[in-house]
C-alpha cells in the first residue's frame, strides 16, 4: 500500500473509531467500566447500579437510558391515584395456580434464544431452547424495568382474551434499598442513605398501577428474596441491623400497595439451610407475624417463598451430609417445621419452592454456600401436584442462566462466597447472562430435558 493510501487509512481510523456493539445481555457501562458502550441493535444500555449497567432488548425510551440521575425512576413514575386499591378483605384460601396457566416470561425466553445461538450439539441446543417453555419468574431487580411489566400483562390479557385461558404472571419484587445486606453480590440500585425508602415506594407504586390496568390477570408475587430472613440471622451485620426497621416499612408498603384482589404475594423465608435450625424456626415465624400485625392484616399475602436461588431437594431420603444436624434437610421437611409456628403466629401457611436448580444434590461443600455452584442442573418441573397440602406450587424463581454473583476480585459487587471452590468461575456479574452455567444446567437437568 502506499503511502498516501496508508495516511487515508490511519485518517479514516482516528476518524471513525472502530466501535464493537456489546451483545444483549452484557455489560456496557458502571464504575471502572471500560469496553464498548453501544448495544447491539435491538437492545438499549440500561443503568443497573454504579457499577453496572446493561445492553437489554428494546429501543431507547426515557426509562432506559444509561445512568439515570436518582430523579429519573421518580419522575417516570405514574401519578398517585392511577394505583388506587381495591378493598380485598382476607385473601382467598384457594391455590392461586389452580385453574390457571401460566404466563412464560418473554425476558427469559429472549435470554434462552440468545443463548441457545451459541450452543453448536444440535441435541443440547434442542433442549436448551425447551427450557424457554418452562414457567420462569421475572425478576423487577431494578425500577427501569417495571414499565415492562406492562407489556407482558397485557399480552397475558390478549392471550387470556384469544384462547379463553386464564393467565398468571409471576414476578419477583427486588429492589429494596440497601439491598442484599449480609452479601455484595446483589448489591441493587437504591441505598438508604440516599433516600433509598422513598424511591422504593414510588418503584412500588409502579408497580401497583401497572397490576391495576388488568384487574383480570392473576398475578404471583415472591417479596424480596433474602430480606426479612437477614433480619432472623443477621443483625450482627451493621449493614443488616441499619437496614432493619426500612426493610420492615418498605416491606409493610408494598404489602399495603399490592393489595389488589388479583394478587397473591409470597414473602421470601431464605431455606431450609438458613431458617430452618431449630434456633431460627421460631423467630422466623414470629418475625413474620409480627409484620402483618404491623401492617394491620395478611391483605394479599399467601404465604411463603422458600429456596429461591439455592439448591436444596424438594425431598429426599438421602440427605446431603452438609445438611447434618438440620432436621429440616429438604424443603418439604422446613415447610412442614415452620407451617404450625406461621399459624400460631397468625401467619398464612402456604408455600411456593424453587426447584429450578435443584435438580443434583451433593454438590457443595457447605450449606451456606450460594454462588453459581459447580454442577447444579435444572430441577423438578413447575407443578401443582406437591404431594404436601401446605405446598401450592413447585416454581422456578430463579432465571436459570443468569449469574448470582461474579468471581471478579476487582469488582465492588465481588463476594468471596462466589470465589469459593464449589463455584463455578469464572462468573459474570449477578443477574447477567452466564453461558456456561446455562449449558451445565441443562445438560444435568434431573429430570432430564
Ligand atoms: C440476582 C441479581 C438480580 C437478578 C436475580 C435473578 O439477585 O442481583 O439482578 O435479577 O439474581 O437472576
Amino acid at each position: 500500500m502506499k503511502n498516501s493510501a496508508l495516511a487515508a487509512l490511519a485518517a479514516f481510523l482516528v476518524s471513525t473509531p472502530v466501535v464493537i456493539a456489546v451483545p444483549v445481555y452484557g455489560q456496557c457501562g458502571g464504575i471502572g467500566y471500560t469496553g464498548s458502550t453501544v448495544c447491539d441493535a435491538g437492545s438499549t444500555c440500561t443503568y443497573s447500579n454504579d457499577w453496572y449497567s446493561q445492553c437489554l432488548p428494546g429501543s431507547s425510551n426515557p426509562t432506559t437510558t444509561p445512568r439515570p440521575t436518582s430523579t429519573t425512576s421518580t419522575s417516570t413514575r405514574p401519578t398517585s391515584g392511577t394505583t388506587t386499591t381495591t378493598s380485598t378483605g382476607p385473601i382467598s384460601t384457594d391455590n392461586p395456580y389452580v385453574g390457571y396457566d401460566v404466563y412464560l416470561s418473554p425476558y427469559y425466553a429472549a435470554e434462552v434464544a440468545a443463548a441457545v445461538k451459541n450452543i453448536k450439539d444440535a441435541t443440547i441446543a434442542a433442549k436448551a431452547a425447551s427450557v424457554a417453555k418452562i414457567p420462569t419468574f421475572t425478576w423487577y431487580d431494578i425500577a427501569a424495568k417495571v414499565p415492562d411489566l406492562g407489556v407482558d400483562l397485557a399480552n397475558a390479557k390478549s392471550i387470556q382474551t384469544s384462547t379463553g385461558k386464564k393467565q398468571l404472571v409471576q414476578i419477583v419484587v427486588y429492589d429494596l434499598p440497601d439491598r442484599d445486606c449480609h452479601a455484595k453480590a446483589s448489591n441493587g440500585e437504591y441505598s438508604i442513605a440516599n433516600g433509598g425508602e422513598a424511591k422504593y415506594r414510588a418503584y412500588i407504586d409502579a408497580i401497583a398501577a401497572q397490576i391495576s390496568k388488568y384487574p383480570d390477570i392473576r398475578i404471583v408475587a415472591v417479596v424480596e428474596p433474602d430480606s426479612l430472613a437477614n433480619l432472623v440471622t443477621n443483625l450482627s451485620d451493621p449493614k443488616c441491623a441499619n437496614a432493619a426497621n426500612v426493610y420492615k416499612s418498605s416491606t409493610i408498603y408494598a404489602i399495603q400497595k399490592l393489595n389488589q384482589s388479583n394478587v397473591y404475594l409470597y414473602l421470601d423465608a431464605g431455606h431450609g439451610g438458613w431458617l430452618g435450625w431449630d434456633a431460627n424456626l421460631a423467630p422466623a415465624a414470629q418475625l413474620f407475624g409480627q409484620l402483618l400485625k404491623t401492617a394491620g392484616g395478611t391483605y394479599r399475602v399467601r404465604g411463603l417463598a422458600t429456596n429461591v436461588s439455592n439448591y436444596n431437594a424438594l425431598r429426599t431420603n438421602t440427605p446431603d451430609p452438609i445438611t447434618q444436624g438440620n432436621k429440616c434437610y429438604s424443603e418439604e421437611l422446613y415447610a412442614n417445621a415452620l407451617g404450625p409456628l406461621l399459624t400460631q403466629n397468625g401467619f398464612p401457611a402456604h408455600f411456593i419452592i424453587d426447584q429450578g436448580r435443584s435438580g443434583v444434590q451433593n454438590i457443595r461443600k457447605e450449606w451456606g454456600n450460594w454462588c453459581n455452584i459447580l454442577g447444579a442442573g435444572f430441577g423438578i418441573r413447575p407443578t401443582t401436584n406437591t404431594g404436601n397440602s401446605l405446598i401450592d406450587a413447585i416454581v422456578w424463581i430463579k432465571p436459570g442462566g443468569e449469574s448470582d454473583g461474579t468471581s471478579d476480585t476487582s469488582s465492588p459487587r465481588y463476594d468471596s462466597t462466589c470465589g469459593l471452590s464449589d463455584s463455578t468461575r469464572p462468573a459474570p456479574e449477578a443477574g447477567t447472562w452466564f453461558q456456561a452455567y446455562f449449558e451445565t444446567l441443562v445438560t444435568k437437568a434431573n429430570p432430564a430435558l
